[in-house]
């Protein structure tokens, strides 16, 4: 069944391979570790955390699972395919295992939170079990598994943000990376499983996020993303020079690091974007004008049965308001087919509160009922699978019309571009991506241009997914 379709933000920034901290030298550590990551970039992130943790261990990452003494995976349980592509990939390295009996295989992440000691103890599966909060306790609990102990730590946190720990960037291209900035949700969505897994929501030291994008930018990155479940409900209080941080606050703070650091940020709850933030974003150049604002649906009364706390005409006031301070900006969205009780007539309204919005992308999928969340306490998943494929199969080829409505308005401009590489498909050509999040293709010619500079690009045609631009001098 089609779940899932394409994570653009994130195929783009797992490309380059400039700051891997991979062995060259398999001597050169103690043990080597291999780290598969799935799902949403604060995963990615975390693993970056792991990485580091390791790394101070004296475990050196490998590329090649069959040459690791441990082999991670960061785990998703946002929807059910997540859960059994996890669960098909460690069966996989069970095999590897059985030739190899010292190499111990560990999962992290949200599934390890779920199921807890699930797969440890009743299908073998794991040697090693750790909760999103717990990364830290690692190391004791390699030391437990390889005596053949059970190793699992699950414990939930109000305070851990890792706040101190410096990410060891992993297959990175060395211009644009992610900080995460808080961790956990307190929304509470009804179909949502994140709460339960990544716990109460807590926002990171500000002191430490603008250091980690100081130091980003002195080691030759020019893109940060802001990474949160719910990045405008970030608020720290600073004791020391006695201020309090919004995120309107934080965003200001990095964009002040230098105008050659682009910002974005990533996710916003349409409940909690604010003018002010709204404001900074129009008052700063490189503060990218971008906003992922995820709808799920545009009914007012399966919004309701959500949990999304905002009606129909609330959102779409939100994108008039965008519009209004930032008439260039790009908006994109979350968008969930069949729904518990949705109806072809709150179907219609997801449809049309797409068009109204225009998105310029979307990220769209089944309903997938998850154990333990409101929604599969209090409602039926009560629409069938062919209903719900039907459903999704129009959201995606409309949503298809508008990204390409959304380029072909673009052809003839012309955009500041981000060079992150080549372009995938030929080293003719570089890709980059402009503020409003837009993957733009364009002949490098003769210039002598690298990764991470700069370039003003016009828009000659367009795809769906990508612009196909020419450098203006
Ligand atoms: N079923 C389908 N999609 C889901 N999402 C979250 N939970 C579910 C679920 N149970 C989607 C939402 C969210 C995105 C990260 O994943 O659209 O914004
Ligand atoms: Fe889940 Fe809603 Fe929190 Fe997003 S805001 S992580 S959808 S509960």
């Amino acid at each position: 069944m089609l779940d899932y379709i394409t994570d653009k933000v994130q195929d783009e920034n797992r490309q380059g391979e400039a700051f891997a901290p991979f062995a060259t030298d398999p001597n050169q550590y103690r043990k080597l570790f291999y780290i598969e990551s799935y799902g949403c970039q604060m995963n990615f992130s975390d693993s970056e955390i792991v990485a580091s943790i390791l790394n101070k261990e004296g475990f050196g990452a490998t590329r090649n699972f069959e040459d690791a003494d441990l082999v991670l995976l960061n785990t998703c349980s946002i929807r059910e395919k997540a859960e059994q592509t996890v669960r098909k990939r460690l069966t996989e390295f069970k095999k590897v295992k059985e030739a190899k009996p010292g190499m111990l295989i560990g999962m992290l992440g949200c599934m390890a939170e779920r199921l807890k000691s699930k797969l440890l103890e009743e299908e073998k599966l794991v040697d090693l079990v750790v909760g999103p909060d717990a990364y830290r306790t690692l190391p004791g609990l390699i030391i437990e598994a390889e005596g053949g102990q059970k190793a699992v730590n699950v414990l939930l946190s109000r305070e851990e943000t890792y706040a101190d720990i410096s990410p060891v960037r992993l297959d990175s291209n060395g211009v644009t990376a992610f900080v995460s900035i808080m961790r956990g949700c307190n929304n509470m969505c009804s179909f949502c499983v994140v709460p339960f897994t990544r716990g109460r929501e807590r926002s990171r030291d500000a002191g430490s996020i603008i250091r980690e994008c100081r130091d980003l930018f002195q080691k030759g990155f020019r893109e940060v993303t802001l990474l949160g479940q719910n990045v405008d409900s970030y608020y720290f209080v600073d004791e020391v020079k006695d201020e309090i941080v919004t995120f309107a606050k934080l965003l200001e703070k990095v964009a002040l690091i230098s105008p050659l650091l682009r910002v974005r940020f990533s996710t916003s709850h349409p409940k909690d974007i604010t003018d002010e933030v709204l404001h900074t974003m129009a008052k700063y150049e490189n503060i990218c004008k971008y906003i992922h604002l995820p709808v799920q649906s545009g009914s007012s009364r399966i919004l309701q049965l959500m949990n999304r706390t905002y009606t129909r005409e609330w959102y779409m006031a939100k994108v008039d308001r965008i519009r209004e301070i930032m008439p260039d900006c790009g908006i994109s969205s979350d968008i969930i087919a069949g729904f518990c009780t949705e109806e072809d007539a709150d179907h219609k309204d997801t449809l049309s509160i797409m068009e109204y919005s225009g998105y310029d992308m979307s990220y769209m999928f089944f309903y997938s009922e998850r154990p333990g969340t409101l929604a599969e306490r209090r409602y039926k998943d009560d629409i069938p699978d062919d209903v719900k494929k039907k459903r999704l199969q129009e959201i995606v080829e409309l949503q298809g019309r508008l990204s390409f409505a959304s380029n072909t308005k673009d052809i003839g401009k012309t955009f500041a571009v981000l060079i992150e590489g080549d372009s995938k498909r030929s080293d003719h050509d570089w890709r980059g991506r402009s503020s409003q999040n837009k993957v733009i293709v364009f002949p490098k010619e003769s210039y002598r241009l690298k990764k991470g500079d700069y370039v003003n690009v016009k828009v000659t045609a367009c795809t769906q997914a990508t612009l196909l631009g020419t450098i203006i001098n």
